[in-house]
């Protein structure tokens, strides 16, 4: 029962760094989105990228997941190098985009088929792959039920499990729970914690609640305008701001502001995009 087990025959090297990143830069016209990132993210960590609108948080992981160039920098995924290595870093990662990667008129089980064709999942071990994906994420019961009946929480839920059937090493989450409840939060964040304890999964997420950053990353990076503003475990950042209490007045502190600002509008539009899109 194991979706992430690496298979004898194409057993990977093991890296002690899944995930680092040198000078690794991308403008937009005049708007530097990615300002110089050094990160250095151990195998089997959980990291957190935490930044308002616009810090450049889904920039960095489209650089990571291989679908943008950087315009200046390096960045190594699983060992392999992003610009040089494409097809072999996108074999090695699952990635949930911050927008719906899921079809409404399908079932559970048919957006997994389609997936696991697109991954090149080999036909005899579809099924299976499948099946335990299914189960891993808590989904059995409802794999044959329309994605359009699902809650957001499913729904997210369906999306990690489409990213895991090729047994990926490093997972890209970016806003895994956007739009959720706190049960449905919660459930996600149990899932995410178990794919890192039971598997040894490497796993790089964007959010904008602190309290998510603090239940389940090892370490963070506070984003702002492009920059890593702090870095480090959430104990670390809350002691370093002036021993602030929570990760909410850490980030005020690096930030200069609150992370809601502006952000609870956008949210809200865009999960309210999402379901129309189901409809
Ligand atoms: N394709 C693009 N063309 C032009 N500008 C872009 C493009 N993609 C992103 N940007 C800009 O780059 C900056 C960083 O955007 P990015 O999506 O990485 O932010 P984010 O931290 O993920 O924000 P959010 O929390 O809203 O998801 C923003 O100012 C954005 O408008
Ligand atoms: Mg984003």
């Amino acid at each position: 029962m194991n979706p992430l087990e690496t298979t004898p025959d194409k057993a990977r090297p093991v890296v002690a760094e899944a995930i680092r990143t040198e000078g690794l830069a991308r403008s937009f016209g005049d708007l530097l989105a990615v300002d110089h990132l050094d990160l250095s993210i151990p195998t089997g960590s959980i990291f957190g990228l935490l930044g308002p609108n616009g810090a450049g948080k889904t920039t960095t992981i489209k650089m990571l997941t291989t679908l943008l160039e950087p315009t200046s920098g390096h960045a190594t995924v699983a060992g392999f190098d992003v610009q040089r290595q494409p097809r072999e870093v996108r074999r090695a990662i699952g990635y949930v985009p911050q927008l719906l990667s899921v079809d409404g008129t399908l079932t559970g089980r048919e957006n997994l088929i389609v997936f696991a064709r697109l991954y090149s999942v080999p036909r005899q071990e579809r099924i299976r792959r499948i099946e335990q994906a299914l189960e891993m994420i808590g989904l059995t019961d409802a794999a044959d039920t329309l994605v359009k009946r699902y809650s957001g929480g499913m729904i997210r839920r369906l999306e990690i499990a489409q990213a895991i059937l090729h047994r990926p090493t490093v997972l890209f989450l970016d806003e895994p729970t956007v739009g959720l409840d706190p049960v449905a939060r919660r459930a996600v964040w149990d899932h995410v914690k178990e794919l890192q304890t039971s598997f040894g999964a490497t796993i790089l997420l964007t959010t904008h609640y602190m309290e998510e950053a603090e239940m389940l990353c090892d370490q963070v990076a506070i984003m702002h305008q492009g920059k890593v503003v702090a870095l480090g475990s959430p104990d670390q950042l809350k002691s370093e701001a002036d021993e602030a209490e929570t990760l909410d007045d850490a980030f005020v502190f690096f930030a200069g502001s609150s992370i809601d600002t502006g952000g609870t509008y956008r949210d809200t539009a865009r999960t309210r995009r999402t379901a129309r899109r189901l409809g």
